[in-house]
């Protein structure tokens, strides 16, 4: 039997990177999918690369009605969930002093408030026993150069994490942290850095990597498959990090 048999799972920003790769999985899994991001020629291109029958929304994780569309949809169409991954995210690298407003709004309202009213939203038409995965980052944790503005973001994800597990205790809803290290991703291209920059910083970020590379969004989706399945039920309210072992550096 596949490991998500029967299983609807919901990943939010899952038309790029870990998302979409973690959606592959887990309908190759058995699961029925649920992706959501804003760019709609990219969500397209994403439903018909996963196949398995996956249902695109369209929608801003910033947008509380985005989420209640979500959660309307899903019970509508299969009544319930049982898998949810607040996984959409931004990085916009940057030393403090030229952080502005709409920089430091966009981290929060992206990565933080979008997984807050998500999980607000979707958790009520979650069965028990579900999971839920906020992916945060390595940056949460570790200090890495001009990362302040993001790691904040992402560590204020972290934190809701860590209390839903102990809010949605009665319905043994498990709500873990993913934080993946450097991943070879979409993302790099939108570092908010310039293409001179990218190279050597890419660079430094492999040398930190006791593997001496990035991680692939296979091999963040495959640790987000142990959090999501059987296989990590007993596995509550823990950060997962999928960094090849930066964080000891
Ligand atoms: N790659 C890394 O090195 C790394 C390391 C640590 C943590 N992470 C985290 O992992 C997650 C996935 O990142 P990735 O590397 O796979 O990057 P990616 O390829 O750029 O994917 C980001 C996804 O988030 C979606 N998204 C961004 N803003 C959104 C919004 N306002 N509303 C809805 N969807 C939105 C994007 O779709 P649209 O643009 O179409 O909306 C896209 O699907 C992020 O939370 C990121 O912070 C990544």
């Amino acid at each position: 039997m596949r490991a998500l048999e029967g299983k609807v799972a919901i990943i939010t920003g899952g038309n790029s990177g870990i998302g979409k790769a973690t959606a592959k999985l887990f309908a190759d899994e058995g699961a029925r999918v649920v992706i959501t991001a804003r760019r709609k020629d990219a969500l397209d291109q994403a439903v018909a690369d996963i196949g398995h029958g996956v249902i695109g929304i369209q929608g801003d994780v910033a947008d509380l009605e985005h989420h209640r569309a979500v959660a309307a949809a899903v019970v509508s169409t299969f009544g319930s969930a049982d898998i949810y991954i607040a996984n959409a995210g931004v990085i916009d690298l940057k030393p403090s002093e030229q952080v502005t407003d709409e920089v430091y709004d966009r981290h929060f309202s992206i990565n933080t408030k979008g997984v807050f009213f998500g999980v607000q939203a979707i958790a009520p038409v979650m069965n028990d026993a579900g999971s839920i995965i906020v992916t945060s980052s390595l940056a949460a944790s570790k200090v890495l150069p001009h990362h302040t503005a993001y790691a904040g973001s992402k560590a204020a994800a972290a934190a809701f994490a860590k209390n839903w597990a102990i809010e949605f205790k009665e319905r043994r809803i498990r709500v873990n942290i993913l934080s993946p290290g450097p991943t070879d991703t979409e993302i790099l291209g939108k570092l908010g850095i310039s293409a001179a920059q990218r190279g050597p910083f890419l660079e430094h970020m492999a040398n930190t990597i006791p593997a001496g590379r990035l991680a692939t969004s296979e091999e963040v989706a495959r640790a987000a498959l142990f959090l999501a399945s059987d296989a990590g039920r007993f596995v509550n309210g823990i950060e997962l990090n999928v960094d090849g072992g930066m964080s000891l550096i």
